[in-house]
């Protein structure tokens, strides 16, 4: 069975001195997570060295929110993957619908990042997932079959296992509206019928695949208890300690 993988995406929040306080409050109510369970925070970058050092005696991991995909030189304002590693980073999260809708991230620069991540033994957090508009043109399964596609372009079969797919329907992510459990496995299930054309079943079966937007105590059970639910890549309800427990309580309970 895949473990479940419980991912707080903070986005733009938390700089060192709130992202101690949301730490301290995470460990707090969640003092031990079962070994059955992965669970990963992803602060900005200037709160990544001291949540890794404020971590180290538990078993949550840290994670960034992108990586450029080269590994130094004249690129003002970007990290690179060995920075990412140096700072403790065990996974990062590459091409995220806010990345791609408002810093100009394609399906080129995912895959390139991708490869970066993997070479550097960084978990990739693989973001993919359309638009209401193209849900209701009734393009979403094509329109997530390139993204996943382009994603894993010259990755081999041993790779893409280190890969982790995050379906994000835009029209749910920070609306508060949430897909369906039906509507999240329906997506899941696509994913994984994708990785099998492109690979063969084990490996389709061997990819995490999370499920986010608007995911909360209040409907996790609902979607992790989904066949092809293998976790959740959550941003505000991971804002706030007792939620981002609470879900991977359920989680816990569920594996
Ligand atoms: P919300 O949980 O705030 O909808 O955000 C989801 C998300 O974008 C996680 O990457």
């Amino acid at each position: 069975m895949r473990r479940f993988l419980i991912a707080g995406n903070w986005k733009m929040n938390c700089g060192p001195s709130d992202a101690a306080g949301l730490l301290e409050g995470l460990k707090e109510q969640k003092s031990e997570v079962s070994e059955d369970v992965d669970v990963l925070v992803c602060p900005p970058y200037v709160s990544l060295s001291m949540s890794v050092n404020y971590l180290h005696d538990t078993d949550i991991q840290v994670g960034a929110q992108n990586l450029h995909f080269e590994d130094n030189g004249a690129f003002t304002g970007e990290v690179s993957a060995s920075m990412l590693t140096e700072a403790g980073c065990a996974y990062v999260i590459i091409g995220h619908s806010e990345r791609r809708q408002y810093f100009g991230e394609t399906d080129e620069s995912v895959n390139k990042k991708t490869h970066k991540a993997i070479d550097h033994n960084l978990g990739p957090v693989v973001c993919v997932g359309e638009s209401l508009e193209q849900r209701k043109e009734g393009i979403h399964f094509d329109l997530v079959k390139d993204q996943v596609t382009a994603a894993f372009d010259g990755i081999n079969e041993v790779d893409a296992l280190d890969v982790v797919i995050a379906y994000e329907p835009i029209w749910a992510i920070g609306t508060g509206e949430t897909a369906s459990p039906e509507q999240a496995q329906e997506m899941h299930a696509h994913i994984r019928s994708v990785l099998s054309d492109l690979y063969d079943e084990d490996t389709s079966e061997g990819v995490r695949i999370l499920y986010g937007g608007s995911m909360k105590p209040g409907n996790a059970e609902e979607l992790l208890g989904q066949k092809d639910v293998d976790g959740g890549l959550i941003g505000g309800a991971s804002l706030d300690a007792e939620s981002f427990a609470q879900i991977i309580t359920i989680a816990e309970k569920l594996s």
